[in-house]
């Protein structure tokens, strides 16, 4: 709920999210807490189907519903944006509309990348592609190894704007930039970072983007979107397609492939109905907060946690610096699956990756949860470095 003159009311939004009740909920890194909202959205779609049975044109609706909302996050048209199942579909659907016969066969990804923006780069090397991974320096990828690596054979920079073992952000614009003068392609993989922060991909300068709804999109799994930038798409023919991915969906035509027009020809087959219910309600909770509020609020927190992690002499996997990390601070641990396992049963739940603890507040954490985690944590000093 947001008052005009006073800004979000916090501890109100907050009582939206039930889990917050029983648990010291800091992993929405790894999944986002339950809304009511989002609740009474799916039991809306169960309630459908016993009133009903199938309401095809209205989950069709909904689908279009989570499209639109989407490129409002986005700062895109909605005919940028398909809704897939995953972040892998839309990757595997732009990798299939590639050519990689030509001069231009490298693609160029980093050690931040998700496994699955890695491995599908990584698969299309037996269709003539060249991987060139870029190694991370001190928690960090130097805009000069960008600017060294991608040339005149470069087809695309796929990476990620937060990197999901310990939370540093990239300057997505540069490296954007960078791309561009060289005439290749940039894909952003916006999962850790989107619903966070405000990002518009017209301003950034990417051609395509990525991110799902499970985390700080507050929806759930098994449902994503893939952006791609209009002027591309016509040029671009995916081979990995489906029914629901062609010019008219009704036409049932099983005597040629017709790509829709528009950025469904990214999509494939039946919507995940019940997800886009989850998917559009979780939308709506952030298009009513504003993402600026949003990333204000977390930046608070984060700044508490770290101030917190510093004082106590703890060390930081994320940078200090608040324009370098995302919603995600890192603290070093020497067992970090115990560390997680241990902090469990004070009913905190945080997730770990790579002997990072993962700390993830959205809006919905308060300062009394990083102090709680704290005193969680002092107890178990041992586990940390
Ligand atoms: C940065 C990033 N990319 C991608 C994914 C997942 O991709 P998919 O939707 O294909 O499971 C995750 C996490 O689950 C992630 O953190």
């Amino acid at each position: 709920m947001t008052n005009p003159s006073k800004g979000p009311d916090w501890e109100q939004l907050r009582s939206r999210f039930p889990v917050l009740q029983k648990k010291t909920y800091l992993n929405s890194c790894s999944y986002g807490a339950l809304a009511v909202d989002v609740e009474a959205s799916l039991q809306r779609y169960l309630d459908a189907r016993n009133d009903k049975g199938a309401d095809w044109d209205y989950w069709v609706g909904r689908n279009e519903a989570v499209r639109n909302s989407v490129a409002r996050l986005l700062g895109a048209e909605a005919d940028e944006v398909a809704v897939t199942t995953s972040v892998s579909a839309g990757i595997n659907s732009l990798a299939s509309a590639l050519n990689f016969d030509g001069p231009r066969n490298k693609v160029v990804i980093t050690d931040f990348e998700f496994p699955t923006n890695a491995q599908i780069w990584y698969a299309q090397e037996s269709r003539g592609a060249r991987v060139v991974r870029l190694t991370e320096e001190d928690g960090k990828i130097p805009l000069e190894k960008f600017a060294q690596a991608i040339d005149e054979e470069t087809l695309i920079v796929a990476t990620a704007q937060v990197a999901f073992r310990h939370g540093a952000k990239q300057d997505i614009p540069a490296i954007a930039e960078i791309a561009k003068r060289k005439g290749a392609l940039t894909m952003v993989d916006s999962y850790q970072a989107l619903g966070t922060m405000q990002f518009d991909v017209k301003k950034a300068g990417v051609d395509f983007a990525v991110g799902g709804m499970l985390k700080y999109l507050l929806g759930t799994a098994g449902i994503a979107f893939f952006y791609a930038r209009q002027e591309l798409i016509e040029s671009l023919v995916p081979t990995a397609t489906g029914w629901f991915a062609q010019e008219d969906i009704n036409a049932m035509d099983i005597t040629r492939y017709s790509p829709a027009a528009n950025a469904r020809r990214f999509e494939a087959g039946t919507p995940p109905v019940p997800n886009t219910y989850m998917a559009e309600a979780g939308l709506a909770i952030l298009h009513e907060i504003g993402l600026e509020a949003i990333e204000r609020r977390i930046g608070e927190l984060t700044t508490a946690i770290k101030d917190a992690a510093t004082e106590a002499g703890y060390q930081l996997a994320s940078p200090v610096n608040s324009s370098h990390h995302g919603a995600m601070i890192t603290l070093r641990s020497n067992d970090d699956n115990r560390l997680v396992a241990s902090l469990a049963e004070d009913n905190i739940v945080v997730s770990c990756r790579n002997g990072n603890l993962r700390i993830s507040p959205h809006f919905y954490n308060n300062q009394a949860d990083i102090e709680f985690l704290f005193r969680a944590l002092h107890k178990r000093r041992d586990l940390l470095v």
